[in-house]
């Protein structure tokens, strides 16, 4: 037996004898210790301190005690702590302390001089402090009144198995995402997508019709995230966040990778240029995981940065758009071109063609200097032969407009 258990019973005893003497002596009933007011539950978050009062009339020769209920174990015998815990403290001070309370007593003359107060305080509360306790008088019989403290918890996430890792998929394959968390009360968990955009599901049962929409959700409410058919606009990073109303809430961030081949497309797949000019190609790629880019020339030769050729790419996501920018044009560069990507998952490769606009400039014919093209309906390639004639007859056009402007104004002197 605990010898501080023991120290409070034969204290017992020894007030329950005295008490004896006094049950001879004083009229019996309403007299003796009474609780002012009850302890009463409290609720209180993790972190914070808790205090419990226990208010008595009458407490003569008793001993007011501070027990967890659970255990029994006690924890302050009139104004000393006898818990090993440090963060447990009792404290003892004369007169109600509490002038809402109830007074059970009619006397209110008697209130001031007779009432002494116990508090019980909890610092820095721990779940473990989550118990009933018991302020007890050893009278014979023993009266006690009891409080219960609810410790909230806020939330955590559970990592290991039970909260998913970063996870690659390919796609067309199902992915789950899943978030544990706990909490008191029990966390709500909710996911979203780190960029703002919707997260998308779609149904299990739709799986065979193949197609079946995504549902969009601006959060998805759930710990379990599950993925049907992934696509690859579902990749990116999604957040799961816990929450309780006990701050902080917390998250957890889970990305999701989507791997799948390469694949090209090519807006302009025949460009002509007039010689001379600058050629612009494009390509557009998309492919995950990150790919390696080049282009070839007719079929053979892999294109390098430098004074000829300038190769720029722009990523996105797992967008990429290729270009290639031919300087000064020539015979020579009349062909196929092709841009290639590859990944693990595979290769893709787009054509172009280039050809050549023949251009010539017709001066004198129409008294200005426009520039006729002829090279059949294929569009012009964009670059700076394109730019050039549409300058030509920009600057034709302003030299007709001031013309008519200095005409206005000269008829306008006239008055
Ligand atoms: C105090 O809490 C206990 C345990 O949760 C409960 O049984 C009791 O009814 C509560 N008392 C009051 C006054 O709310
Ligand atoms: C209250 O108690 C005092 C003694 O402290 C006594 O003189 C008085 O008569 C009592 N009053 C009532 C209303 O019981
Ligand atoms: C994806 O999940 C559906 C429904 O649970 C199942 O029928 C299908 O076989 C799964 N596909 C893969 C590739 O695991
Ligand atoms: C998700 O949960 C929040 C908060 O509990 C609620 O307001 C919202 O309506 C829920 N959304 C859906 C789609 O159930």
């Amino acid at each position: 037996m605990n010898s501080k258990l023991r120290m409070f019973l034969v204290l017992c005893v020894v007030t329950t004898v005295t008490a004896v003497g006094y049950k001879v002596t004083l009229p019996p009933s309403n007299v003796g210790p009474m609780f002012v007011a009850p302890v009463g539950n409290q609720t209180a978050p993790t972190g914070r301190d808790a205090i419990f009062t226990c208010s008595i009339r009458n407490i003569d020769k008793y001993k007011v005690g501070w027990l967890r209920t659970s255990d029994r174990t006690i924890l302050s015998v009139h104004t000393r702590t006898v818990t090993h815990n440090a963060r447990i403290s009792v404290s003892y001070e004369s007169g109600s302390g509490n002038s809402g309370t109830t007074n059970f007593v009619t006397n209110q003359s008697l209130e001031d001089t007779n009432i002494g107060t116990w508090r019980l305080h909890i610092r820095h509360l721990k779940e473990s402090d989550r118990d009933c306790y018991m302020c007890q008088i050893n009278t014979s019989p023993m009266r006690s009144e009891e409080g219960c403290l609810d410790i909230l918890v806020p939330p955590d996430i559970v990592y290991g198995g039970e909260t998913s890792a970063d996870l690659a998929v390919s796609e067309g394959d199902n992915a789950t995402l899943t978030c544990r968390a706990t909490g008191r009360p029990t966390p709500r968990v909710s996911w979203r997508r780190e960029d703002g955009e919707p997260v998308l599901t779609r149904s299990s049962s739709s799986t065979s019709s193949g197609v079946a929409n995504l549902i969009r959700h601006d959060t998805f409410n759930g710990s379990v995230l599950q993925l049907h058919r992934v696509e690859r606009k579902q990749m990116g990073a999604y957040l799961c966040i816990a929450s309780n109303d006990v701050p902080p809430a917390v998250s957890k961030r889970v990305t999701l990778a989507v791997n799948f081949a390469p694949a090209v497309k090519v807006p302009n797949q025949l460009l002509g240029a007039p010689l001379g000019t600058d050629v612009q190609l494009e390509c557009y790629v998309e492919a995950f995981p990150n790919t390696i880019n080049y282009w070839l020339k007719h079929r053979g030769e892999m294109l390098l940065d430098g004074p000829k050729y300038n190769i720029r790419e722009d990523r996105s996501g797992y967008r990429v758009l290729m270009w290639l920018l031919i300087r000064g044009f020539t015979q020579e560069d009349v062909g196929t071109y092709n841009c290639v990507s590859t990944n693990s998952l595979g290769k893709a490769e787009g054509t172009l063609r280039l050809y050549e606009i023949k251009i010539f400039v017709d001066i004198g014919r129409r008294g200005n200097d426009e520039i006729a093209i002829y090279g059949g309906s294929a569009e012009a390639a964009r670059g700076s032969g394109a730019l050039q004639s549409g300058l030509c007859l920009r600057t034709d056009f302003s030299r007709r407009l001031s013309f008519v402007l200095w005409f206005i104004l000269q008829m306008f002197r006239r008055y």
